[in-house]
């Protein structure tokens, strides 16, 4: 039987990462004899990226594209697309300036450009990285036929509070997991070469600390102790790095009170220095221009200086360095050698990308019309959108329905929304071509249903819900399917939520439907994680179906009449209330553990039980699986060994299913106090009944490394390590294992010692 584990690659990068300062990155003769020819301001014109009009994402009108590339005031345009489009302002930029310099096009490609994949947070759902990369080489192709070389993704913010509406642009709440999604987006996105016109530039952000924003509030300070940002900030844009990611977008927050943009110690000391990075460095869109509103900058004039010397190449849509490094450089207040650096680099990256060789490449209008929306990608679609979906309940089996239903009653306000369908962030989707929910089960039930519709209200509460016209057809129909959740605009950016329940009147009417006691699944569309504690307890079958994209509305559809498995597990907590949050799973112990029931004078909430309504790494199958202990290869790991972590699973129920393991790691004592689990890898097996099969993990020295008091990841001087495997974080049993790198080798050790514990608080 066939069984796949993943394997660590973060923490193993992470070890090796100290390296030595990188020579600046060697650039062509074109390059070298261009930039010879450079007068300044035409150098400081490639520093500026200027926004077109195609999409608003952020506060300042977009300006005329035309006249900054006629002034030589672009060395990038972004929120531009369409190949003829694209194609006339290359062919502006190359034959209406003094040297021809072609541009840099970027968009926000975050989940697809026409074909719309499911938001990055139900991706990372799928824990599936080879999908995952499938998924962008669609994005990267379609975007790439459209004229686009540059995309701002993937974004790889390790989120923990779900207030934050950008929780759903990233990959949920793990470092070794983002870490892993980080590498396989970079790689998708940039392809084997990156000169190849469906390949382009990935730009990993928001470098850094932007996941751990305050209180959830999109662009607000935050701190951050040099481990947190080590351990749970850095590992995927390490990883995005390792995987030649050519641009790093610097973000708008401050860490230890520098911004994004001035923060030369991110920018120069670790980014450059440490991991070597050769690419582009942009800012986030109009951050320079903030500066002084941090209070860290006198005017502009002196923003520019500052974020310039950190180390931020590019000034998206601020115009600071146009109109103030010309005159910053003369005065020698900037070097001239760093502003060549700077240009040097965004001209290597238009060689790289093919862009001197043929600017015209990638806007290819016969490309466009049949590469863009193919069959092939939207079946790369749905089947990323089906691995993306979680089942969070299915009590007595209620899913999945049986296809001879005769009536079905589709309830609730996103039932058939088809721009909901495709999420926040949706590029240059097509809600017209989305298939909804409502789609989805009439393609899966063809004509012998009859499917009855009703939106009974909207999302947010802003039209009276029709509750009793929504019990009525629940009445009249075999099986009920509740839509419900949050509106695309309530996440992404600059939509933080102060309460997760579900928005307007959803509860209500998702009440007195289920009171009819049909059959009846709720479906949660939504970026983020919601408090659905009442649904849970109320609603016999919930499926989390996040955004899902264009193919959206089948996948759940297929999914909920047994046509495809759901085998998604969630990448980050749901809490059961907000008052919980932070709330992930590897915080770090305490001496006074919470106790299953409350106890007086322990880490508990007398209201709540601390943990999650749905823990990390959770998700239901159709079928029962039986997991049994995990079993050593050795007791004892020595250095540069490897320990082989095994554990037999069984299909107990009556379907064919994917049964899948977790594996995490404890230092159970070490200098410091380290988090009670942390995800070392993840395995999978299909299994008919009856059929049981081993996953297989290997567990390395580099695994057990962490940032060290002397400033670099490190495996510990020894100590007891648990390890941990289970289905979910919430349900691991564990075995010890006795980590001695100085000690003598032990052989094979058939004795395994293990021990079974419950899930620590
Ligand atoms: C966002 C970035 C985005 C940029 C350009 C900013 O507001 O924070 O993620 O790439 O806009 O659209």
């Amino acid at each position: 039987m066939a069984s796949f584990a993943s394997r660590p690659r973060v923490l193993i990068a992470a070890a090796a990462a100290t390296l030595a300062l990188v020579a600046p990155g060697a650039a062509s003769e074109r390059v070298e004899s261009l930039l010879a020819k450079m007068t300044l301001e035409e150098k400081v014109g490639q520093l500026n990226l200027v926004s077109g009009n195609h999409a608003v994402t952020g506060p300042f009108a977009p300006q005329d594209v035309r006249d900054a590339i006629l002034k030589g005031q672009a060395g990038g345009l972004f929120n531009v697309y369409g190949a003829e489009y694209t194609h006339s302002l290359q062919e502006m930029a190359v034959k209406e300036t003094r040297l021809g310099i072609p541009l840099l096009l970027g968009f926000d490609v975050l989940h697809g450009y026409r074909t719309i994949l499911p938001i990055p947070l139900g991706q990372a759902a799928s824990w599936d990285m080879k999908a995952i990369e499938q998924g962008e080489r669609v994005s990267a192709t379609e975007a790439a036929a459209a004229g686009v070389n540059w995309i701002f993704a993937p974004m790889v913010d390790v989120a923990r509070d779900p207030r934050w509406g950008r929780v759903a642009e990233g990959g949920g709440e793990s470092a070794w997991l983002g870490a892993q999604i980080a590498t396989a987006r970079v790689r998708g996105l940039e392809g084997s070469n990156l000169a190849n016109t469906d390949s382009v530039a990935a730009c990993v952000k928001h470098f850094a600390g932007n996941g751990a924003t305050e209180a959830g509030r999109d662009y607000s300070g935050l701190d951050l102790s040099e481990r947190a940002l080590r351990e749970q900030q850095l590992p995927p844009f390490q990883a995005a790095v390792a995987s030649r990611a050519r641009c790093v977008m610097a973000a708008f927050n401050a860490v230890d009170g520098v911004p994004g943009v001035a923060n030369d110690r991110l920018l120069r000391d670790i980014l450059r220095r440490e991991w070597g990075f050769d690419g582009i460095v942009v800012s986030d869109f109009g951050a320079i221009s903030e500066l002084p509103v941090h209070g860290v900058a006198e005017d502009g004039f002196d923003a520019a200086r500052i974020a310039f010397q950190a180390g931020t190449d590019m000034d998206m849509e601020s115009r600071t360095y146009v109109a103030s490094l010309p005159l910053l450089v003369r005065e020698g207040a900037v070097p001239g050698g760093e502003l060549d650096e700077a240009v040097r680099r965004i001209l290597q990256l238009k060689e790289d990308l093919g862009l001197f060789d043929d600017p015209y490449a990638r806007s290819d209008p016969r490309r466009e019309a049949t590469l863009i929306g193919s069959a092939e990608h939207r079946t790369a679609a749905l089947s990323l959108a089906e691995k993306s979906l979680v089942l969070l309940k299915n009590d007595r089996q209620t899913l999945p329905f049986r296809r001879d239903a005769r009536r079905v009653a589709v309830i609730g306000p996103l039932g058939d929304a088809g721009a909901d369908t495709l999420g926040p962030w949706a590029a240059h989707g097509d809600p017209d071509s989305t298939i909804t929910l409502k789609e989805g089960i009439e393609a899966v039930l063809g004509g012998s249903a009859q499917v009855s519709t009703l939106a009974a209200g909207a999302v947010d509460g802003s039209k009276p819900a029709d509750i009793a016209g929504a019990a009525k057809l629940a009445a009249q129909s075999d099986i009920v399917i509740l839509a419900l959740g949050e509106h695309a605009t309530q996440s992404g950016e600059a939509a933080s939520r102060a309460s997760l329940d579900l928005p307007g009147d959803q509860m209500a009417l998702a009440r007195a439907v289920l009171a009819v006691g049909k059959p009846t699944a709720v479906v949660l569309f939504n970026g983020r994680p919601l408090t659905v504690e009442d649904l849970d307890r109320e609603a016999p079958a919930i499926l989390e179906a996040w955004f899902p994209g264009s193919e959206g509305g089948l996948a759940v559809a297929r999914t909920l009449f047994g046509l495809n498995e759901p085998t998604g597990r969630l990448p980050i907590s749901f809490p059961r209330s907000v008052g919980q949050i932070p709330i992930y799973h590897d915080h770090l112990p305490t001496g006074r553990p919470a106790a299953p029931t409350y106890k007086p004078y322990t880490s508990a909430y007398i209201d709540l039980p601390s943990t999650p309504l749905y823990p990390f790494g959770y998700g239901l199958s159709y079928t029962r699986f039986e997991m049994g202990e995990p079993r050593l290869d050795r007791l004892r790991m020595g250095a540069g060994e490897t320990v082989r972590v095994s554990v037999d699973v069984s299909n107990v129920g009556d379907r064919r299913g994917t049964a899948q393991a977790q594996l995490y790691i404890r230092h159970r004592v070490a200098r410091l106090s380290r988090p009670v689990r942390e995800l070392r890898g993840m395995g999978r097996v299909e299994l008919e009944p009856g059929q049981s099969a081993q996953i297989v993990f290997s567990l390395t020295e580099q695994d057990l490394a962490y940032w060290q008091p002397g400033g670099r990841f490190a495996p510990p001087e020894g100590g007891p390590i648990e390890v941990h495997v289970g289905p979910d974080s919430g349900q691991t049993r564990m075995a010890v294992l006795d980590y001695r790198p100085r000690g003598p080798s032990v052989a094979h050790d058939p004795g395994v010692r293990v021990d079974t514990v419950r899930p620590t608080p």
